[in-house]
């Protein structure tokens, strides 16, 4: 594509990102979290470009947005569809470019698709899902899961941070739960799912390179721990006497910081996010302390040795201390690989717009994961500035948006002949 009609579609990419960036729960940062009244306002937005680049736009009992471009009828792949996607909501305090970029990205490219092409041999679905990020729910990936087929019903009983049961939350949205079922795709219609995502990392930047092909996304288990000691007066009780639980929970942060530590080579990572003490008071002894903990690495079997070590540390600390532990599984997603074929097409589209397909694994998690389980997926990274995400300043520039639009362009446009033919 010219210089002039990429930059032109990066312009609009980053125009659109910061509209949906200004929907958000406070003032002053960006905070849009699963089945909030920011959801509805974004998934209205969202909807509505859809609708403008030529899709039938509807939406499934769990908020997925979806915008859809029907085959062109009578084509041996007329039953096939192309699944693009990310999400649209946030961390608390997040970037704007973090799952809005690959949305955007998706409805950009098929509206040219549109333009030049009408209709392509097979169908083609724009997905934006609202729980990617697990911000609100401790349970993350429903959306993504449920197109998959993969709705567990027990998850409809877990509470938000702000006390609602998900359930309820889906009522309040205007769904019925008796609808998930109906999210999930034919697994013999959903051909593939591809995703463009800002890197998250500084790869790319390193290389010099805007676009990268992603081979695998990170497995990832996340917990809930509670620990319940005693509380006490901060004056009077003798610190040998004390049965703290926020000291119990900070030394569960660090043994498991010193897990993950051993395992730097399979690129593993722990992290204690979000915590909160009670009775929350500087004068009084914790009594209880509420934490997670998010543990990641490229190899599941290294991740679960790693648990296993975490679980036996926690055993001790709470024997030394005298305070009891409970640790609940929240989340736990395998490690991912990326489809062969659609990696090639994808390093294809990214030569084709005169760059060279850097090759890298990908740490966060992503929707694709849980897509996974129904079709093949793939990943196109796009480069951001110093790698930094879930942080405000998180950046990528109009031109590296321009030309991830523009690889998506030609990989769609081959997807026929170098996936579906094969
Ligand atoms: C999503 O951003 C995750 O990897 O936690
Ligand atoms: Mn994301
Ligand atoms: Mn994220």
């Amino acid at each position: 594509m010219a210089e002039d009609d990429l930059l032109a579609l990066g312009r609009e990419a980053e125009a659109m990102i910061r509209e949906l960036a200004e929907v958000s729960a406070e003032e002053g940062r960006l905070v849009r979290l699963y089945l909030t009244p920011e959801h509805r306002r974004a998934a209205d937005l969202v909807g509505r470009w859809m609708a403008e680049a030529g899709l039938d736009v509807g939406e499934d009992a769990l908020g997925t947005v979806k915008g859809r471009l029907p085959p062109e009828g009578g084509r041996r792949n007329a039953a096939r569809r192309l699944l693009i996607g990310s999400h649209i909501d946030t961390v608390i305090d997040a970037g704007a470019y973090d799952g809005t970029l690959g949305v955007i990205a998706g409805v950009l490219a098929v509206r040219e698709i549109v333009r030049r092409h009408g209709r392509m041999p097979f169908g083609i679905d724009v997905l934006a899902f609202g729980d990617e990020e697990g911000s609100r729910f401790p349970v993350t990936l429903l959306s993504s899961g449920a197109i998959a087929g993969r709705f567990d019903p027990a998850a409809l009983n877990v509470e938000s941070v702000d006390g609602i049961r998900l359930e309820d939350a889906l009522r309040r949205y205007g769904k019925d739960p008796a609808e998930i079922g109906k999210a999930a795709y034919d697994p013999e219609e959903a051909a593939a799912y591809v995703e463009v995502h800002i890197e998250q990392g500084p790869v790319l930047e390193q290389a010099g390179e805007a676009l990268g092909v992603v081979t695998a996304i990170a497995g990832q288990s996340r917990h809930t721990v509670t620990v319940v000691g005693e509380a006490g007066h901060a004056g009077t009780v003798p610190m040998a006497l004390r049965h703290d639980a926020l000291a119990a929970a900070a030394e569960i942060t660090l043994a498991l910081e010193r897990l993950a530590r051993r395992h730097v080579d399979d690129f593993m990572v722990g992290t204690v996010g979000r915590i909160s003490v009670a009775p929350g008071a500087s004068n009084v002894i914790p009594a209880r302390a509420v934490f997670s903990v998010d543990l990641r690495s490229q190899t599941d079997a290294k991740r679960l040795d790693a648990l296993a070590s975490l679980r036996g540390e926690i055993e001790a600390i709470a024997n030394r201390r005298g305070v009891t532990v409970r640790v609940e599984r929240t989340h736990e997603m395998p490690a991912t690989p990326c489809d062969p074929t659609l990696q090639a097409g994808f390093a294809a589209a990214v030569a084709g717009q005169g760059g060279e397909a850097i090759l890298l694994s990908s740490g966060a998690g992503h929707d694709g994961q849980a897509v996974g389980a129904l079709c093949p997926i793939a990943m196109l990274f796009v480069r951001c500035r110093q790698g930094v995400s879930h942080n405000p300043a998180e950046f990528t520039s109009i031109g590296d948006m321009g030309r991830a639009i523009a690889a998506l362009i030609e990989f769609i446009e081959n997807f026929d002949r170098s996936f579906l033919a094969r």
